[in-house]
């Protein structure tokens, strides 16, 4: 298998502090709950929170749908839930890839029903060319084309998510 960059460290990097100076504005006097959509967008999120000017408190949630495909089976299942309270909090979710929509649309709809006093959501990456169902993505990093990519927390197959930079997988012919 190949890799071929993408998303250069340094554009992520400018990307990164570009979004966390809108994000800290937005929240200004706020208190944030950053919820972060594992395994995928631990690596963003981690550089994220760091770049906020802002104080937050951080969680995770575990939701599948891929398996060792490439292609979504299109079913998706929560293996691991917050253990923050929801109510009343400004949630911001945090997504390594938006592609069909259905993992982040199945969170928004479990969490929206906890009655946060926000809920936004920050998405790395954004292949909106295969989108099954619609769904809004306030802060968005990079739109990228229908191109199965890994690296900065992406895997396939669990493998390359310690890559620093995005790029794009090909098989060997
Ligand atoms: P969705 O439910 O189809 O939007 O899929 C979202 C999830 O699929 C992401 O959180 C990723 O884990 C995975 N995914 C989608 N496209 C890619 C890709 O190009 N590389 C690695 N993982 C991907």
């Amino acid at each position: 298998m190949k890799v071929t960059t993408l998303i250069s460290q340094e554009e992520i990097s400018n990307k990164v502090n570009e979004l966390a100076l809108i994000i800290s504005n937005d929240y200004a006097e706020k208190e944030l709950l950053v919820v972060g959509i594992l395994k995928g967008s631990f690596v963003f999120m981690a550089d994220l929170i760091r770049n906020l000017s802002i104080p937050c408190r951080c969680d995770f949630v575990k939701l599948s749908s891929y398996g060792k495909e490439t292609v979504s089976s299109g079913e998706v299942k929560m293996d691991l839930d917050i253990s923050s309270r929801v109510e009343g909090e400004n949630v911001l979710v945090v997504e390594d890839i938006v592609d069909t929509g259905l993992t982040l649309s199945k969170l928004k709809e479990i969490l929206a029903s906890r009655q946060p006093a926000s809920l936004r959501v920050c998405a790395f990456l954004d292949k909106s060319s295969r989108r099954k169902v619609p769904v809004e993505i306030d802060y968005r990093g990079f739109e990228i084309p229908d191109k199965f990519v890994v690296g900065y927390g992406l895997d396939c197959d669990e493998q390359f998510r310690y890559l620093p930079y995005v790029g794009i997988i090909e098989e060997d012919s």
